[in-house]
């Protein structure tokens, strides 16, 4: 694992490339592109806003490179810190951040901030750990193990990340996907954040959910069931800071915004910060031409950063993809269109032209109350 290449992803490039250079850019959502980047805005109210990376990106792109020092003022490791890379074998001697500090290098070249992202999370786990963990008898020996991951973790990282995820997603359709739940009860989610407190203090750290934004009977039950654990913890002490909103929203659905408002209220209420984390839209069941579907999609996230950054709680936000061109969309074959036609998820089209969903983001700063 010394070498910097991972193969065997983003295979759509050259097609997304020629699909997006046929495409005509729709004028539609209301701020007037200029030359104020993203995080520009976002300062002018105390915010941040960046987006994910990933080491085969940066190092074969200079255009994207090009495009995150244009808009992010923070970047985030799209999986070069989940357990999978970190530690791919059971020696300890085999963790290895190589992929992870390729990125911290980028991001101290260019003034950049870093997230890390993630400690502890029922995916990305390696096979090794996933068979260590399920043959484990005592929860004394399960409870050691995974907290001397994220103690080796966050220790080697300690000063280089703004905030952690360091717990990702527990609340989930099925909680007995997760082998830490599994074999730890929710007590997993306490040790976690109790061994990144006292790894790395200065960092914020951040519970990361999904889908807890849209209006739809599912989501709605993870809103309720994310406030009822944020309660237990806090009232058990653990040291959360924030909660981090996802916000892979989907295009064919609505914001829910008398529930999101709410849970964001809640939130605050809690004493906690919030961060959009991984803003990108899924258009595979999105109808009509790409330039009405951007608008659509531009406006779903207009409506979720309305409401998010209007609480002075909400620190700022991250999109997973900043352009068409890469994203973990073209990846997953049950994501894809009917149609044939490529997903469009990101702020800025396949030749990093800026799309409806990039103005959108750059209206919502520009509304924002400053912190
Ligand atoms: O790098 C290997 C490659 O060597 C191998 O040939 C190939 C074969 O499948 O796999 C490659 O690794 C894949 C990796 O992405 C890089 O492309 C993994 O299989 C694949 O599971 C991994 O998917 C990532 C996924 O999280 C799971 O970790 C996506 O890129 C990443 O965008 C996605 O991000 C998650 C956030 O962490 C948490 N929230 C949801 C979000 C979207 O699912």
């Amino acid at each position: 694992m010394d070498t910097l290449d991972y193969s065997g992803r983003r295979c759509f490039l050259k097609t997304v490339g020629a699909v997006g250079a046929a495409v005509a850019l729709p004028n539609s959502v209301d701020a007037a592109p200029d030359e104020i980047g993203l995080h520009a805005r976002a300062l002018k109210k105390g915010m941040f806003f960046g987006c994910s990376v990933s080491v085969p990106v940066l190092r074969a792109d200079p255009r994207f490179r090009a495009a995150v020092l244009k808009d992010c003022g923070i970047v985030v490791p799209e999986n070069e810190l989940k357990w999978s890379r970190v530690q791919p074998a059971p020696d300890r001697s085999a963790l290895n951040f190589t992929f992870a500090d390729y990125i911290y290098k980028f991001v101290q070249q260019n003034g950049l901030q870093l997230r890390g992202h993630t400690l502890v999370w029922s995916s990305g786990v390696p096979a090794w750990a996933q068979r260590q963990m399920g043959d484990m008898k005592s929860a004394t020996a399960a409870a050691g193990f995974l907290q001397m991951h994220v103690a080796d973790v966050v220790r080697a990282w300690r000063g280089r990340v703004v905030h952690w995820d360091v717990v990702n997603e527990p609340v989930a359709e099925d909680a007995k996907s997760s082998i830490w739940l599994d074999k730890l009860g929710e007590a997993y989610i306490d040790m976690a954040f109790q061994v990144a407190r006292e790894n790395d203090p200065g960092a914020l750290l951040v519970l990361n959910q999904n889908l807890v934004e849209m209006d739809d009977s599912y989501q709605g039950s993870l809103r309720k069931k994310l406030l009822l654990l944020l309660e237990r913890l806090l009232k058990r002490g653990v040291p959360v800071d924030a909660v981090g909103i996802e916000a892979h929203l989907s295009g064919d659905l609505k914001v829910a915004v008398k529930e999101y408002t709410s849970l964001l209220r809640e939130i605050e209420r809690m004493g906690l910060k919030v961060i959009v984390t991984e803003l990108d839209v899924w258009d595979g069941r999105m109808s009509g031409s790409v330039a009405e579907r951007d608008k659509a999609a531009a406006q779903v996230v207009k409506d979720l950063l309305d409401i998010s950054f209007s609480f002075k709680n909400c620190l700022g936000a991250l999109a997973w993809t900043l352009t068409d061109l890469y994203s973990w969309y073209h990846e997953t074959p049950k994501k894809w269109r009917q149609d044939g036609e490529i997903n469009r998820p990101g702020l800025l089209d396949s030749n990093y032209s800026r799309k409806a969903m990039w103005n959108a983001v750059a209206s919502a700063f520009d509304a924002a109350p400053v912190r």
